[in-house]
């Protein structure tokens, strides 16, 4: 079977309900996958899964979570070479060229662990709710297709 990681960050909940939606996917298409909180997780957590997954907030216009910065700089420590990755996480439009920076920053330090992007990154503006669930939806059908080649 094959398995799956899911980090996310939060303060108000909605990056934890955008991580709730994938981790569901993965699971209801029969995959092993194991939800964390950032400053909970070690990054080399990464290195016994087939399918990595960040879904971190943005805040302070454009900034990665504090409490994910020794996540973020120990990832890029790591070769991740053969696995698959995706970023997904909920931002504010309100923030224009900053929306959701935090996932297209968490795409690029996973881009250079040599793991492969089994999908574009998926913003979410505020909380996850109708188009944004069938998106997330598609994103973990994506990253498990891409897994399987
Ligand atoms: C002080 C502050 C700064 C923020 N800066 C950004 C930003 O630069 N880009 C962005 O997309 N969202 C920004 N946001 C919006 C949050 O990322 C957004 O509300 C998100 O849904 C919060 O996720 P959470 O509920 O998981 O904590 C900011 C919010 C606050 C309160």
């Amino acid at each position: 079977m094959a398995t799956a990681k899911v980090i996310f960050a939060t303060i108000t909940g909605n990056n934890e309900d955008v991580a709730d939606i994938i981790t569901e996917k993965f699971e209801a298409l029969g995959l092993d996958v194991t939800q964390e909180e950032i400053s909970q997780a070690d990054a080399t957590e990464f290195e016994s899964v087939d399918i990595c997954v960040v879904v971190p907030y943005t805040y302070d216009e454009g900034a990665l979570p504090e409490e994910g910065l020794d996540f973020f700089d120990d990832l890029q420590e790591l070769d991740l070479t053969g696995k698959i990755y995706g970023c997904a996480g909920s931002g504010d439009t309100f923030y224009e060229d900053d929306y959701c920076r935090a996932v297209t920053d968490f795409s690029a330090a996973l881009q250079k662990t040599g793991a492969t992007k089994g999908a574009e990154d998926v913003f979410v503006n505020l909380a996850p709710e109708g188009d944004d669930i069938t998106h997330l939806d598609a994103f973990v059908e994506q990253l498990v297709a891409a897994q399987a080649k």
